[in-house]
This record gives C-alpha cells, structure tokens and sequence, in this order.
C-alpha cells in the first residue's frame, strides 16, 4: 500500500500535514528531529511497529511492511532524499544523516494533493435512527434554566458558564460515599477515544459516542430511549466530546465539521450546516470541543479543520441571533 495512503491511520490524530496536535507530537520539524536525529532508522520502524496507532489498535496491526513504509515516508517528509536508498527494515542508517527536520516544498504539495483517503477499517454501516423512543415529557431548556442551572440537571459543560464543574446536589457527602454502589453500566461505541461531555435534562442523560452516535439515556436506569447515528462513523483515533442543549433542541458539531440540530425528544435531525471547510472528506476530526448555547446566542466551539480553503464563517463567534439555528439553520 502507498505510504501516503496508510498514513491516513496517522493523520487523525498527527494531521494531514504531520505537525501534529495536542499529545500526537509533530512527526515533521525540529521536535522530531531532536527526538529521532541520533536514532537509526531500524529504531524508528521498531517504534512505530509497537506503538503506532496507539491503542485500541494492537501493536503491529498495520503489517510489518507498512511500518517501513511509514517509516521512509516520515524521513522523506523531513527531507530525506528518497533517493538516499531503498529503506529495510534492518537500516542502520542514522536519521540525522539523512534527514533536516525541513519538509521540501515538492514534499507539502504532494499532501495538499492527496486525494482523501478513508483510514483502514473505517466504521462502515448505515446512519439515521437507529433506536426509535421518544420521551413522554420535555420540558424546553430556557435562557434562565442556563444561566441558573436546576440543580438535578446538568446542561452543559463544566455545568455553568463559569465552568465551576460544580454540582449544588448534596445527597452524595464526604461522609457516605463510600457507600456508592454501582446501579447500571453503559457500553458506548467503541474503537477510538471517548471523551464526551454528557448533558443532563429532567432525569436525560444526552451521550455522544464515537462515530458521531447520539443517545438519550434513562439516567435513572441506563435504558437507551433513542439513538441516532448521525454519522460519519469514524473509527480509531477521533475523539467525540460535548454536545449543548437550548430549547428543544440538540446541538453536535461532528467530526466533519456540520452542525446538527437533533429534537431532543425523538433524536430527529431538525437541521444541520457545513460550519467548516472540508478540506478531504475523510479525514477524521476531533470534534474539538462541545458546542455552547448562551441564550438567545450560539457558539459552535469546534475547531475548524485544518488548511481552510477560505475563513470558516464568522470564526465562531458568538452569532446575534436567536439560538445556533437563527446563525446556522440552512434557510
Ligand atoms: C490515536 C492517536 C494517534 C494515532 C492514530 C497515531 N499516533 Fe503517533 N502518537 C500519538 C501520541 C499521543 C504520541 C505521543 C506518545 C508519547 O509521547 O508517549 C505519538 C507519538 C508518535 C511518534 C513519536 C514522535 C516523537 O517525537 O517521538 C511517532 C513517530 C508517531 N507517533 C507516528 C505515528 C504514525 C506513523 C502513526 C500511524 C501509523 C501514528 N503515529 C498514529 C498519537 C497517535
């Protein structure tokens, strides 16, 4: 397989230009090279077949080729003459003989015209509802509800504008905690990081898992009242956080970069928008952060993807206007 095709199980979390984000370190540039310069070759494909990608992924699971593929294509991309020899996985060469840390120009155009590449294993499968309920009763989340949070809800994340991540219940003291007992588990979706933001509302718990799949929980007793795969189902490597909720409504920034609005009661799509340039389809996103709804306001916080083509709208700001539908609501 073309190395650059099997870098799209990287690029997710290093990106498409190797610089890397968050913990996934730049695999370009100077922080590599101080790193790898004194390193053979052979280290670097040794390092790569029992790390990368990390886990779920098992220790090997692209193929021993592929890792000395993976292996030229970095050195290339820092400027390694791929002329200067057919690499083995046995190759003492030394990195900094071979490679400046400096990508070269011929280099980044060819990434910049990587046709999009689905990652190996993507999730396939169908999206939509998946779980048909609707819940029996909704009160409509108000501007005041989040600026004064009911104590038994949870709206958003870190709980209150202040992001106090504090909860007024006190049932739960120093004194019997200890006395906590487990009364339901949830298996979310797997293959990849969840770090989501739950939302709770009237005794809802909202749930965003890998792959762009939104739940409504009973919190009381861990029953699934509905479920939509908005999708895409993405595997290994994104990982999905918060989701707001306003009125009657849902919002989740994907890791495609839409805005979608789902009726709280059914898990319907109500609305979505492209908020961000796409710049290859496929290539997973972490949905950076949850969206936020400030009263009559919105605040879609998801980090446009990488290389925009042109400015994502209005940066994120927050939108006069009524709701995150009145700003992004296709009309
Ligand atoms: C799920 C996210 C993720 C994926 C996917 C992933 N990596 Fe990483 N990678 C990381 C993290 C996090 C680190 C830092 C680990 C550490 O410092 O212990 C890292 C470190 C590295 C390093 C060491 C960088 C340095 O400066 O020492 C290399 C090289 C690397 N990754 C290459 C790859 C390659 C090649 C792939 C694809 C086969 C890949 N990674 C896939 C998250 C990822």
């Amino acid at each position: 397989m073309r190395p650059r095709r099997i870098f799209a199980n990287c690029a997710g979390c290093h990106q498409p230009d190797l610089r890397g984000a968050n913990e996934a370190r730049p695999l370009v540039g100077p922080d590599f090279m101080r790193t790898w310069s004194g390193r053979t070759a052979q280290e670097l494909v040794g390092f790569l077949s029992v790390t990368m990608p990390p886990p779920p992924a098992a220790p090997g699971s692209l193929g021993s080729q592929s890792y000395v593929n993976l292996a030229a294509f970095l050195l290339n991309a820092n400027g390694a003459s791929p002329s200067s020899g057919e690499l083995t996985a046995a190759s003492t060469v030394s990195i900094g003989s071979v490679a400046t840390g400096t990508m070269s120009d011929a280099f980044r155009a060819s990434l910049a015209s990587a046709a999009p590449a689905a990652p190996a294993g993507a999730a396939a499968g169908r999206t939509g509802i998946s779980v048909a309920g609707e819940l029996s009763t909704f009160r409509p989340v108000t501007d005041a509800m989040l600026k004064r949070l009911p104590a038994d809800d949870w709206l958003m994340i870190r709980g209150n504008y202040q992001a106090w991540n504090y909860s007024e219940l006190n049932q739960i003291t120093r004194a019997n905690v200890g006395e906590l007992r487990l009364e339901w588990i949830w298996a979310m979706t797997e293959g990849g990081w969840n770090e989501p933001a739950p939302v709770v509302h009237d005794g809802v718990l909202y749930l965003n898992n890998m792959g762009n799949v939104i739940q409504a929980l009973d919190a009381a007793t861990g029953e699934l009242v509905w479920e939509n795969r908005v999708g895409p189902l993405v595997p290994a490597g994104v990982a999905m956080r918060g989701i707001a909720i306003y009125d009657d409504k849902l919002f989740v920034a994907t890791t495609d970069a839409r805005l979608v609005a789902l009726a709280a009661r059914t898990g319907q799509i109500v609305w979505e928008a492209v908020i961000g340039d796409r710049i290859d389809t496929f290539i997973p996103r972490h949905s950076k952060s949850s969206p936020a709804t400030s009263g009559s306001k919105g605040c879609p916080l998801r980090r446009p993807v990488r290389a925009p083509t042109r400015p994502p709208p209005a940066r994120y700001r927050v939108n006069p206007a009524r709701a995150l539908e009145a700003a992004w609501a296709p009309r």
